[in-house]
């Protein structure tokens, strides 16, 4: 199978494509990634001879209509992914998220291809800390910022296409992942990098806000599922019932790195910061028969903590940069 992968240079895509080169080694694999700051060709290196990389964006409609027709199946990543961004410059995250979706699902319909399209939780908007609901699939959209509406967006579309044109598609909408090469601007690894550099963990607001978190290489195990055991036109939601407050993610990295327990400081708040995401994943599961292999958060940050330290190279660049970017943002 001829796989086109969107975003593959980037932290949920880079993983997919090293894992897929594992596990089903016989899916030819071209990925096409614009390179934006938060793509990284590095995390590609093991396996630059047995793929094929075309720096490109997905809002190329020519460039978009040339991979798609020469593919099977696309698998669509590339996003910009950062909400704290997209409070202070979302443009990006509507060219990317919404325009680059639409230049996809138009070429995926004129060469009758399929999609994978990724999504997230953050489409449904948030929880309350003492909601005893979790976003199903049939849970209304309702998105908070600027990313969560660029993708929310862009969901919409792929559905519409599929009721308006038949377009042969599936849609997954995931909970926060964590794990190797993910970009030091986001919560875990922002951290984990920090203490490394003895510097001390930034807590936004109290800390008491809420996301189920899951390990990206079992988020990208639940993708191949869908893709060969899903149905088409259906949605799925992935999650590992991993619900944790921001402290307490804290505190593990702490206790994990050798830190005193209150070495952490707290920063200004995101502003419209949701609370709490969950997700029931009942449908996938009893679907596909997918289950996370990392039931343990702990065993998960562990090999995490793990890599960022043997991986200092690949981080340390774009840590000095991010880092001017929070101070300027006050957090
Ligand atoms: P990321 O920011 O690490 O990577 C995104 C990649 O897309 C980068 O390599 C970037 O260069 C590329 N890209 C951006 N705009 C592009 C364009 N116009 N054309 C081509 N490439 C472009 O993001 P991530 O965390 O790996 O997220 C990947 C996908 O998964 C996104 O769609 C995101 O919404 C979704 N998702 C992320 C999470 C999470 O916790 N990180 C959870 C659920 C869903
Ligand atoms: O839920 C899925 C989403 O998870 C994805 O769609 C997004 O692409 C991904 O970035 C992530 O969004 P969040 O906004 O939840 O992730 P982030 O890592 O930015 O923040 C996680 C939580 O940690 C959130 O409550 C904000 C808080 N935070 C974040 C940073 C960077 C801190 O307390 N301190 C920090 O320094």
């Amino acid at each position: 199978m001829k796989v086109l992968v969107t975003g593959g240079a980037g932290f949920i895509g880079s993983n997919f494509v090293l894992r897929i080169r594992e596990t089903r080694p016989d899916w030819q694999l071209t990925v096409i990634d614009a390179l934006t700051y938060a793509g990284n060709r590095d995390s590609l290196a093991t396996v630059e001879g047995d793929i094929t990389f075309v720096e490109g964006s997905i809002a190329d409609a020519a460039l978009v209509d040339r991979l798609v027709a020469g593919t099977d199946l696309v698998v669509h990543f590339a996003a910009e992914s950062h909400n704290d961004n997209s409070l202070d410059d979302p443009w990006p995250f509507m060219e990317s998220n919404i325009i680059g979706t639409y230049c996809l699902l138009e070429a995926v319909r004129r060469h009758d291809k399929r999609i994978h399209h990724i999504s997230t939780d953050e489409v449904y908007g948030d929880l309350e800390l003492d909601d005893p609901n979790r976003f199903t699939e049939t849970t209304p959209v309702n998105p908070s910022s600027p990313y969560s509406a660029s993708k929310a967006s862009a969901d919409l579309l792929v559905r519409a296409w599929i009721r308006s044109f038949g377009l042969k598609a599936t849609l997954s909408n995931c909970s926060n992942n964590y794990g190797p090469r993910q970009h030091v601007e986001k919560f875990i690894p922002r951290q984990i990098t920090g203490i490394l550099e003895d510097v001390k963990p930034k807590l936004y607001g109290a800390g008491a806000n809420v996301r189920d978190w899951i390990h990206v290489d079992d988020h990208n195990d639940a993708v191949v599922a869908i893709i060969e055991g899903g149905r088409l036109g259906e949605t799925y939601l992935i999650g590992a019932d991993g619900e944790q407050n921001n402290s307490q993610i804290i505190a593990l990295l702490l206790e994990l790195m050798g830190k005193p327990a209150d070495w952490f400081e707290h920063v200004n708040d995101r502003p419209g910061h949701d609370m709490r995401y969950a997700i029931d994943s009942s449908k996938l599961r009893a679907e596909t028969g997918w289950t996370p292999k990392y039931q343990d958060i702990r065993a998960g940050l562990t090999q995490t903590i793990e890599w960022y330290r043997d991986n200092e190279a690949w981080w340390k660049g774009a840590k000095a940069a991010t880092e001017k970017t929070y101070e300027r943002l006050g957090r």
